[in-house]
């Protein structure tokens, strides 16, 4: 039966009566799938995950799964991370229309172009990037390992960063380099309104505010702890301060509270909503429904053309074996 995927996921019909969760259970088992998930994706897809966590973590367990699917509940450039560190396994996302704005505002051809300007450069790309940009990029990094991974460098080397310049600002800012930056940015982290944080922080005088570093500079100012997703959450459990502004997508404060029930979690207002938390549009594309059919037809699967796949992989392997050394 040919199954039809040109929306970018399983358009099928569910049967409305079924227990999804207990169906996408038993099709995991038969299969012998692992579903990986994002702090960004909705609760319910967090909930039926096998594993939820950050960049760098979805990156680890990709990498060392024994699992022969991978259903990949995040965005594309996570899925293709994990169809580049493991070729040989069948990697699924329910949406293939799960992008990235950040992703995109690095058109792989044009920075291919910039990095050639600059060939005594060595290249750092964040992992919010596409196969064929981390095919030109010498290392990989995430929020969770980027100032370590540059720190490693020697003081003299010349770096390019790309491509989101809030976090290439802010690594600059904690590392002391002069890296050149991409000028790519994430359409969630770049709305968070500081007029709307300040007004929360006299509502809430004793709201320590967390911010995710791809967030502007301004609103990092107004940060008592600035990390990624894992380190924001990890900050949020061992302090015993109460009550956060979270400055980062709101679908990270399922697990925050989760793993904190006693404490109050308030989400970061962006400039223009009407709902006042943050979400990323992309992330919140995979549903139930859609992991369902996904598990059940094994697509849409994710590919990566393999000349591209052996020159990224370079690049993401330095990268975990970079972090594994620190312990991350
Ligand atoms: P981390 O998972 O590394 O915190 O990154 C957040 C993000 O924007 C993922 O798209
Ligand atoms: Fe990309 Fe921003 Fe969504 Fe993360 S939150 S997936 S960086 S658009």
């Amino acid at each position: 039966m040919s199954v039809d995927i040109s929306k970018g996921y399983v358009d099928v019909p569910v049967d409305a009566s079924l227990n999804l969760p207990e169906e996408i259970n038993k099709l995991k088992i038969e299969k012998n799938a692992i579903i990986l998930a994002h702090y960004y994706q909705r609760d319910e897809m967090q909930d039926i995950a096998d594993y939820v966590g950050d960049s760098l973590a979805l990156a680890q367990w990709a990498a060392k799964t024994d699992a022969d699917i991978i259903v990949l509940c995040g965005v594309h450039f996570m899925g293709e991370t994990a169809k580049i560190l493991s070729p040989q396994k069948k990697v699924l996302v329910p949406d293939l229309n799960a992008g990235c704005s950040l992703a995109d505002s690095c058109p792989a051809q044009e920075f291919s172009d910039f990095v050639a300007r600059h060939p005594d450069h060595t290249v750092v790309s964040y992992v919010n990037t596409t196969a064929a940009v981390k095919a030109v990029t010498d290392v990989v990094v995430t929020s969770t390992n980027a100032k370590v991974i540059i720190d490693s460098f020697p003081e003299d080397e010349k770096l390019i960063f790309g491509p989101d310049r809030n976090l290439g600002n802010y690594l600059n800012s904690v590392t002391g380099r002069k890296m050149l930056l991409w000028d790519g940015a994430c359409h969630v982290h770049e709305q968070f309104s500081v007029e709307k944080i300040i007004e929360l922080k006299k509502q809430y005088p004793e709201a320590m505010v967390l911010a995710h570093p791809e967030c502007k500079q301004v609103v990092l100012t107004l940060a008592d702890f600035i990390g990624s997703t894992a380190a924001l959450l990890r900050y949020a459990t061992n302090t015993d301060h109460k009550q956060f502004i979270v400055a980062t997508e709101s679908g990270i404060i399922h697990e925050m509270k989760k793993h904190n029930p006693d404490k109050e979690f308030i989400p970061a207002p962006p400039n223009d909503s009407t709902c006042g938390c943050n979400e990323c549009s992309f992330m919140r594309l995979n549903t139930l429904e859609k992991l369902y059919n996904c598990l059940k037809y094994e697509l849409p699967e994710i590919t990566v053309e393999e000349e591209i796949r052996v020159k990224a992989v370079k690049s993401i392997h330095r990268m975990l074996d970079i972090s594994e050394k620190h312990g991350l």
